[in-house]
């Protein structure tokens, strides 16, 4: 509960000071009316797609990048919560032109939907979190269920990666003792953020990318939704509004670097 409030309030008092006067955003409420992903009622087993013949870029592997050192630049992280889905590929268009990598938490079964979309991901050198199998409350559910959530999606991405998420992000930033415990049992960061433009409220491009410039900050954990088609349209504008700021755009494990620790709670670097 306590970082569910401090998440709201690091958005808030982000926002409260900057906000344009005509422009009447309301404060960041994620949990309360943030748009559900179509998930079945029950927990079925994921279906086995092999592979994704829509998609028409072959992955191919992006040179190692240079190490960025977040301790001297202006670094700010964009992750993008509850793909992948077919458009994301526009949005790993406009990162690969701009040279851009970023962190995408990803549910479980948007995963088993989309694989090609997760390999092209690693190709590129994104990062890959966790945000649950299907999306739901995790304030209300048992330990079990919370575990079964997070290792379901655990064993997608790593049946088409090698490699388990060891970054969580819960659903709707939902956070409390008992998430927090299971995190630390099982080696994951938990992963918030501290720049909210509301872009699945507001699927308007130009004021998305507008909020995103004007609230980053040095250390900023910019959260977006992949699964808008406005939001995705955004990113190129946001990209450029951000260098023109002066900031370098890292992946989250680039901008928290060593301080990742099991269990604890990240809002911003
Ligand atoms: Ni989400």
């Amino acid at each position: 509960m306590l970082w569910r409030v401090m998440g709201i309030l690091a958005s808030a008092s982000v926002l409260a000071g900057l906000l344009q006067p005509a422009e009447s955003l309301p404060l960041s409420s994620p949990r309360a009316d943030a748009p559900r992903p179509t998930i079945a009622a029950t927990v079925s087993p994921p279906p086995v797609i092999p592979s994704e013949p829509s998609d028409p870029e072959p992955p191919a592997t992006e040179p190692k990048p240079k190490p960025v050192d977040c301790a001297k630049l202006k670094c700010v992280a964009l992750t993008f919560d509850d793909g992948p889905v077919s458009g994301t590929a526009d949005l790993l268009r406009v990162l690969k032109r701009k040279h851009v990598r970023a962190t995408f938490f990803v549910l479980g079964q948007q995963v088993t939907a989309h694989p090609a979309i997760i390999r092209r991901m690693v190709a590129e050198g994104h990062v890959i979190g966790n945000h649950s199998w299907n999306h739901p409350e995790f304030w209300g559910m048992s330990a079990k269920a919370i575990r079964r959530q997070l290792a379901r999606t655990d064993h997608a991405v790593a049946s088409i990666t090698g490699h388990r998420p060891t970054l969580v992000r819960t659903p709707f930033g939902e956070i409390n003792a008992r998430v927090r415990k299971i995190a630390r049992s099982r080696g994951d960061a938990l992963i918030l953020w501290d720049v909210d433009p509301l872009d699945w409220k507001k699927h308007s491009a130009k004021v998305v990318a507008k909020r995103v410039i004007t609230h980053a900050r040095r250390g900023s954990i910019i959260l977006s939704h992949d699964v808008w088609p406005s939001t995705r349209h955004a990113y190129a504008r946001i990209i450029d509004g951000l260098r023109a700021k002066g900031f370098t755009l890292v992946t989250v494990p680039e901008l928290l670097g060593h301080r990742l620790k099991p269990g604890r709670v990240y809002l911003r670097a």
